[in-house]
């Protein structure tokens, strides 16, 4: 995985490029909205724990990643938050909590529909009855026929990147092609696959793993749900 994308070959290049991402913001707006009571919060696919700590202020967290690239830079720059190695197909963290987290299209990397059950089923695991659970991921695919060009700011000057995409209907994997020109006059490629699940597969999952669907919304809250990405909050009520 660290191989296909450059972002976690350099995960701080990762956090400055997300600088100004609102995702913990949402996220907690919508846990302030659906469980206003919550004190426990897990993140599951946390990457470099940007996210975990802004949710941190207001929740007690533990975060998981399957990169021991990105948990270890996470433990450097971040040494306050409980971030641990673990893949959330499997992962049992021998504890229930108010909220579980999905953010920033973890979910996605998770290709298989059994493997999909298995994150459910881990989700299932760690919720107190009544807890929420909040994802945010792909619910439609991107299309395009052209690529498109756009200039990032990074820490070491601007970089151009042009992006393509791919979309396979039959294994609903929407392929992103992503080639930086990077301020130092480098070059670098990556391939990022992701399953895009559609709003009435993450019903499914989610409710035979015991979650009702509460809400599923465009970010920052909006009432609209048009995708290609989208937040679906729900409830554990087995
Ligand atoms: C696009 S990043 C998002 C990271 C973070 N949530 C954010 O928004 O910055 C996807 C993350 O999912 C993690 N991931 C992918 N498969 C995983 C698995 N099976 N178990 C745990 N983490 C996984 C990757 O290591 C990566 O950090």
């Amino acid at each position: 995985m660290e191989a296909s994308n450059l972002f976690y070959r350099d995960p701080a290049l990762y956090d400055a490029v997300q600088e100004d991402n609102s995702a913990a913001a949402t996220c907690q707006a919508l846990i302030e909205r659906h469980r206003p009571r919550a004190a426990t919060l897990a993140d599951f696919g946390c990457g470099t724990g940007r996210d975990l700590a802004i949710l941190a202020k207001r929740f007690e967290c533990v975060g998981v990643d399957l990169q021991p690239g990105l948990v270890e830079y996470a433990h450097r720059i971040r040494p306050a938050l409980d971030i641990r190695i673990g893949d959330m197909r499997t992962v049992r963290l021998q504890r229930c909590l108010d909220a579980m987290t999905c953010l920033g299209n973890s979910l996605a990397y998770i290709h298989e529909n059994d493997d999909i059950s298995a994150v459910f089923a881990t989700f299932a695991a760690h919720a107190l009855p009544g807890a929420l659970l909040v994802l945010c991921s792909p619910v439609s695919p991107i299309i395009r026929p052209e690529a498109t060009s756009a200039t990032v700011r990074t820490p070491t000057g601007s970089a151009q990147v042009t992006i393509s995409y791919e979309w396979d209907l039959r294994t609903q994997i929407n392929t992103m092609h992503r080639h930086w020109a990077l301020p130092s006059g480098d070059d670098a490629r990556d391939t990022v696959r992701r399953r895009v699940l559609f709003p009435r597969e993450l019903e499914h999952y989610a409710s035979s793993a015991g979650f009702e669907v509460l809400d599923m919304l465009n970010g920052p809250p909006s009432a609209t749900l048009t995708g290609p990405v989208a937040y679906t909050v729900a409830r554990y009520a087995p």
